[in-house]
C-alpha cells in the first residue's frame, strides 16, 4: 500500500492513499487516461485518496481474470470458502475503528453510523462463513426404485457488481461475500466517492486468504466512464449475474441489458419511504425515530424517509415537537465533531439535487416551515465545526400541506428534507403510504395492534418497521424492495442465496435399467371406466 506523506506531513486527516486497480491480484494502474481524486466529502481540501480511471480494456482483463479464477474457485469446498469469509469477519473486526474513520474521512458519516456500517459488514461476514458449511441442497424420493433424485446450488460465474458510496463497506459486503461464498468471482466498481475505502476492503479480503482473480478491483468515475462501461459489458456477454445498488434510473438500464442476455440482476433502487404516526402513537419516540429516519445520515440511505403521514388529531403536536427537535439538530464535520447528527452530502452532485427540490416543493405548492438550505459562513448555526466552504453541508428541512400528488411527495431526493402529509384515518394513511413508485422501507407508529396487524400487510414495501425507523435494516433479513425500488430480488441472509446460484437437479439411476419417468413408474391406480372426454369424442390409437 502507498501512501503520499503521513499523519504528520499529510493533511491533518491523515495520509493520502496511491490506489490502483486490483486484476487477478495484482496492483495495475491500467491502461485508462489520468487519475481521479477522492476527496474527503467533509473538507475537500484533503484528498483521501488517488485513482486510475479504468477504462475498456482493464475491465475486460478484470472479467479474464475472474473467468479464470472461477475455474478452481467453484470447485473450491463451500466450507473452505466460508473459512475464507471468516478470516474476512475477523480482519474487519481487528481493523473497524480504522475502516469506520475511513469511512468517516471518505464519505462523512458520524464515528457512531460509520462504526454500525463497518459492523453490518461483519456481521454479514459471520453468517456467510456457516453458510459456507450449509449451501443446503434437497434429496428427495424418486417416483421409482433405485434412483436418487438430489438438488445443488450452482455458482453462475463473473457476477459484475457496481454500488454506491453511501454504504461504502456494508452494501459492497452484502454482494461480494454472498456471490464469493456462492463459488462466483467478481469484478467490482465502486463508487469513485468511496474508492480508498474499496481499496482497503479488496486488500484486506486478499489478506484473508482470497485467492487472486476472485475478486477484482476497478476502480473509476460513473456516467460516461467506468460505470457506463461496466454496464456495456453486460451486452459484450461478460457478466453471468450482476448486483447493483443506486437510482432507479440506472437499476432500469442494467435491467433491460440483462433481460438481454436473459439474466435476472439484483438491483437495489430508489425509495420514497413513509414513516406513518397514529393518533395513538408515542410521539416521543415517533420524532426520536423521525429525526434518525429523515436527517441521519443527512438522508442519504435509500431507506431514508421521505414522507411523514400523520393522523389529524396528533399533527400539530407533532409537528410543534418535531420542529424542536429539528432546532436541536448538529450538523458538523463528523471528523472533527463526534457529537454532529449528521455531516456533508457526499458529493455535489447530491447537493445539487438537494438544492433543486425547493424549487419543486415551492412550484407544488408546500408549505417551508424549516430548512435554510446551503450552510455558509454568514448562515451557519453558531456551534458548526469545521469549514462550511470545503464541504456541501445543508440545514434539514420540512414541508407541510403536502398531498401525494404532487412532486415532491413522490420524487427520492436523497438528501436531509421530508414533507407531512395529513390524513383523517388508517386507511387514507395506508393509501397515501402506498402511493408512491416505490416500495423500499416503510414504518408505523402505533400501539394498536389492529394497526401494527393492517400496516404489515396493506403496504406494498420490501421492509416495514413497526415503532422504529424506515432505516436500520439488521444483516440477515431479507433486504430490498417491491415496485421500482427493485425487481425482487433480496439481498442479505438466505434469500440472497438465491440470487448468486443456479439450481441443478439431479437424478442417479442405480436400478441397473432403463426407467423412464411417468412411463416406466408402477402407478397403482388403473384408469377407470371411460372418462367424461369420451363424451365428446371417442379417442383411439391408430
Ligand atoms: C442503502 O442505503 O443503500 O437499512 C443501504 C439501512 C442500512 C442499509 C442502507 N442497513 O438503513
Amino acid at each position: 500500500m502507498k501512501f503520499i506523506g503521513n499523519s504528520e506531513k499529510g493533511s491533518r486527516y491523515g495520509q493520502t492513499l496511491v490506489g490502483a486497480h486490483i486484476i487477478d491480484g495484482k496492483e495495475s494502474d491500467g491502461h485508462g487516461d489520468g487519475r481521479f481524486s477522492s476527496y474527503n466529502a467533509s473538507d475537500n481540501n484533503d484528498v483521501v485518496g488517488t485513482f486510475p480511471i479504468g477504462d475498456e480494456k482493464d475491465i475486460e482483463q478484470a472479467v479474464a481474470a475472474a473467468r479464470r479464477a472461477f475455474a478452481k474457485w467453484s470447485q473450491t469446498p463451500a466450507p473452505l470458502r466460508g473459512e475464507i469469509i471468516g478470516n474476512f469477519g475477523r480482519k474487519l473486526l481487528e481493523n473497524k475503528e480504522e475502516l469506520a474513520w475511513l469511512v468517516t474521512r471518505e464519505i462523512g458519516k458520524t464515528k457512531r453510523e460509520a462504526l454500525g456500517s463497518v459492523q453490518e459488514a461483519i456481521d454479514t461476514a459471520n453468517f456467510f462463513q456457516s453458510e459456507g458449511r450449509r449451501l443446503y441442497g434437497q434429496t428427495v424420493w424418486s417416483e421409482m426404485r433405485d434412483k436418487e433424485l438430489m438438488t445443488y446450488r450452482k455458482p453462475y460465474g463473473v457476477s459484475g457488481i457496481i454500488t454506491a458510496g453511501n454504504f461504502p463497506i456494508a452494501v459492497p459486503s452484502w454482494k461480494i461475500i454472498p456471490a464469493v461464498l456462492c463459488g462466483n468471482t467478481c469484478v467490482w466498481k465502486p463508487s469513485d466517492d468511496a474508492s480508498a475505502i474499496a481499496y482497503l476492503f479488496a486488500k484486506l479480503f486478499e489478506e484473508a486468504g482470497l485467492p487472486p482473480g476472485v475478486l477484482n478491483l476497478v476502480h473509476g468515475l460513473g456516467g460516461g466512464s467506468t460505470g457506463e462501461l461496466m454496464i456495456k459489458g453486460i451486452d459484450k456477454g461478460y457478466f453471468q449475474k450482476v448486483s447493483f445498488t443506486g437510482s432507479t434510473p440506472v437499476g432500469r438500464m442494467i435491467g433491460e441489458a440483462c433481460g438481454r442476455q436473459l439474466q435476472i440482476p439484483s438491483l437495489e433502487l430508489g425509495g420514497k419511504n413513509p414513516l406513518v404516526i397514529m393518533e395513538d402513537a408515542d410521539l416521543k419516540k415517533a420524532v426520536e425515530a423521525a429525526i434518525f429516519s429523515c436527517y441521519g445520515t443527512a438522508g442519504q440511505r435509500c431507506t431514508s424517509t421521505g414522507n411523514i403521514i400523520l393522523h389529524e388529531k396528533i399533527a400539530d403536536k407533532f409537528k410543534a415537537d418535531f420542529m424542536d427537535a429539528i432546532g436541536r439538530v448538529r450538523i458538523g464535520n463528523p471528523c472533527l465533531d463526534s457529537h454532529a447528527l449528521y455531516g456533508p452530502m457526499i458529493n455535489k452532485r447530491f447537493y445539487e439535487r438537494f438544492n433543486e427540490h425547493f424549487q419543486m416543493a415551492e412550484k407544488d405548492g408546500a408549505k417551508l416551515l424549516t430548512g435554510k438550505g446551503r450552510l455558509t459562513e454568514s448562515n451557519k448555526p453558531h456551534d458548526f465545526i469545521g469549514d462550511v466552504n470545503a464541504g456541501y453541508y445543508v440545514y434539514p428541512t420540512l414541508w407541510d400541506r403536502v398531498d401525494m400528488k404532487m412532486n415532491v411527495a413522490q420524487t427520492e431526493v436523497f438528501g436531509p428534507t421530508v414533507n407531512l402529509v395529513t390524513v383523517k384515518n388508517f386507511d387514507d394513511a395506508l393509501s397515501a403510504a402506498n402511493a408512491t413508485e416505490f416500495g423500499l422501507s416503510s414504518a408505523i407508529f402505533t400501539q394498536n395492534p389492529t394497526y401494527m396487524h393492517r400496516f404489515k400487510f396493506g403496504i406494498d414495501a420490501g421492509m416495514t418497521s413497526i415503532n422504529n425507523s424506515t432505516t436500520g435494516a439488521e444483516a440477515h433479513l431479507p433486504f430490498g424492495g417491491t415496485k421500482s425500488s427493485g425487481n425482487g430480488t433480496r439481498e442479505s441472509g438466505i434469500w440472497v442465496i438465491d440470487a448468486y446460484t443456479k439450481w441443478q437437479a439431479v437424478n442417479m439411476d442405480l436400478s441397473g435399467r432403463l426407467q423412464l419417468a411417468q412411463i416406466d413408474t408402477e402407478y397403482t391406480h388403473e384408469r377407470p371406466s371411460a372418462g367424461d372426454l369420451s363424451k365428446h369424442f371417442k379417442p383411439g390409437w391408430v
